[in-house]
């Protein structure tokens, strides 16, 4: 289209003006048959969708994924094998805020991938934390609520995050994370991407294995303080967001290189913590990390709305060779992602550009449905089984779902307690082994900054007991900053 051609309403019919209205004499009524003024008010009510429910504001950019290792051993994934290579779709975002909060708001960042593989898309929905709040999906809509706005005045609320956090100690090590540096990243491009979950891979002999994915940014982690982040906010809310858009623009690709922690499937049930609980990681030294490729982003979108607004990831997206594991959250999120997109985009959410399969074919029996335009040849059936040669399905594939042995008995009991499982023991090894002393010192600053902020008996108290469960020192370090600042 050029700009010399005549404008059009929608069904293509040449307007006469997009300046004026129709009306009667140059000060009378406007005619309500100026089908085009109604067609651009209207229009123009219906431009936005619903944002999403947590990680409204983000960013995105297409790449690919170039396998440089060989993990042949462990799944049959034709993504991963030696050698491949995989267009990719990514969106990073924060969690709680809005579309158009700043984007340097302490928070955790969503590291969400799309890979276009031969077997349909295959999506990895994680997080720059390798750990989360929380074990159990059932409370993902309390911790949310807790962690976004209250309900009279609309404002956000310190001291119902520490409530529920500190009501909920499981939340300690990813708190711990979020308090310190990884909190606020530089940018999008200077932060890890990690699967968080635990997934299950299955090679072409059937043999099984637990991975965790990580990310590792090629930028190096880098990371704002909590004094930079707030001048930046007020400056520049889309700060990272642009960042990632002028990276790519002038050719200086972003990367990431990709490594699994693989643990074969007959060491869970000893291994010291429960390697399906969230909260946990695996310790490097008992799985130490497997190459497998470099993840670039190398082109920005040419629509934000189609390509990064309306992409849909979700983990329930797996392809053959990758399975579930028994991680409660994560069988949450199978359910969840594809429901919110329903609402949010619409029942055939899957058919628009971003999330439609880019290097494999739909054979599926779902029709029609709002805004529904592809469809299947008048002589391919519309039901299942049928005789006239429409597409059957695999049996096969019902091994690459995730396989594993359980107690058939229904109890609400949470997971198998495993010989260090508690809740506050990894926090404690992050501040004590990994931390060192200058990111201790921010941690401390920004949890007495953060607490400062709102956060009234009882919850205090419950604050300075939760710190000094993680480590004594930092405990007695953080009573004592909110008392010195506080004079209580
Ligand atoms: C987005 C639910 C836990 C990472 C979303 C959305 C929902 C949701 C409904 C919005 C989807 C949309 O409208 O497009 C849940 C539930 C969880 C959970 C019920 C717990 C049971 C997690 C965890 C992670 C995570 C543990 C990371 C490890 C993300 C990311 C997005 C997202 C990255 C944004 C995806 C995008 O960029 O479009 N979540 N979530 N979520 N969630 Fe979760």
């Amino acid at each position: 289209m050029t700009t010399s051609e005549p404008t059009t309403t929608n069904s293509g019919i040449p307007v006469a003006s997009d300046d004026e209205s129709l009306t009667a004499g140059p000060q009378g009524p406007v005619a309500l048959h100026d089908f085009y003024l109604i067609e651009k008010l209207a229009q123009f009510n219906r431009e936005r969708v619903p944002e999403r429910v947590v990680h409204a504001k983000g960013a995105g950019a297409h790449g690919e994924l170039v396998v440089t290792g060989d993990v042949s051993r462990y799944t049959s994934a034709k993504l991963f094998a030696p050698g491949a290579r995989t267009a990719s779709l990514a969106r990073f975002s924060t969690v709680a805020g809005e579309q158009g909060s700043p984007d340097t708001w302490r928070d955790p960042r969503g590291f969400a991938v799309k890979f276009y593989t031969p077997d349909g898309n295959y999506d990895l929905v994680g997080n720059n934390t390798p750990v989360f709040f929380i074990r159990d999906a059932i409370k993902f809509p309390d911790f949310i609520r807790s962690q976004k706005r209250l309900p009279g005045n609309g404002l956000r609320d310190h001291n119902m995050q520490w409530d529920f956090w500190t009501l909920r100690p499981e939340s300690a090590h990813q708190v711990t994370w979020l308090m310190g540096d990884r909190g606020i990243p530089k940018t999008y491009r200077h932060m890890n991407g990690y699967g968080s979950h635990t997934y299950q891979w299955t090679n072409a002999a059937g043999e099984r294995f637990w991975v965790k994915y990580h990310f590792k940014t090629d930028q190096g982690v880098d990371f704002l303080t909590q004094a930079e982040a707030d001048e930046i906010a007020g400056r520049d809310a889309d700060h990272h967001r642009r960042d990632l858009w002028d990276a790519i623009e002038r050719g200086d690709f972003p990367s990431w290189t990709l490594y699994v922690q693989i643990m074969p499937v007959a060491e869970a049930e000893s291994y010291r913590f429960n390697p399906f609980d969230l909260t946990k990681i695996w310790s490097h030294r008992d799985y130490p990390l497997t190459e497998v490729g470099r993840w670039t982003l190398n082109r920005n979108p040419a629509n934000y709305f189609v390509e990064i607004e309306q992409a849909a990831f979700e983990p329930s997206n797996l392809v053959p060779g990758i399975g579930f594991s028994p991680d409660k959250m994560l069988l949450g999120r199978v359910f969840a992602y594809s429901d919110a997109h329903r609402y949010r985009i619409g029942a055939n959410y899957a058919e628009l550009p971003p999330n439609r399969p880019h290097a494999a074919e739909v054979r599926s029996y779902s029709k029609e449905g709002a805004m529904r335009h592809g469809f299947n040849a008048p002589e391919v059936p519309v039901y299942a089984p049928n005789s006239f040669g429409g597409p059957h399905a695999d049996p096969n594939a019902a091994g690459d779902e995730g396989r594993w042995s359980f107690d058939p008995e229904l109890v609400r009991t949470g997971y198998v307690r495993h010989a260090e499982d508690d809740d506050f023991g990894q926090a404690g090894t992050l501040v004590r082994d990994v931390l060192d002393d200058a990111q201790r010192d921010r941690l401390v600053g920004n949890v007495i900054g953060h607490v400062l902020d709102g956060v009234r008996e009882p919850v205090l108290s419950r604050v300075f007991e939760y710190w000094k469960n993680v480590d004594p020192q930092i405990g007695k370090r953080i009573e004592e900053g909110v008392r010195a600042a506080t004079d209580r």
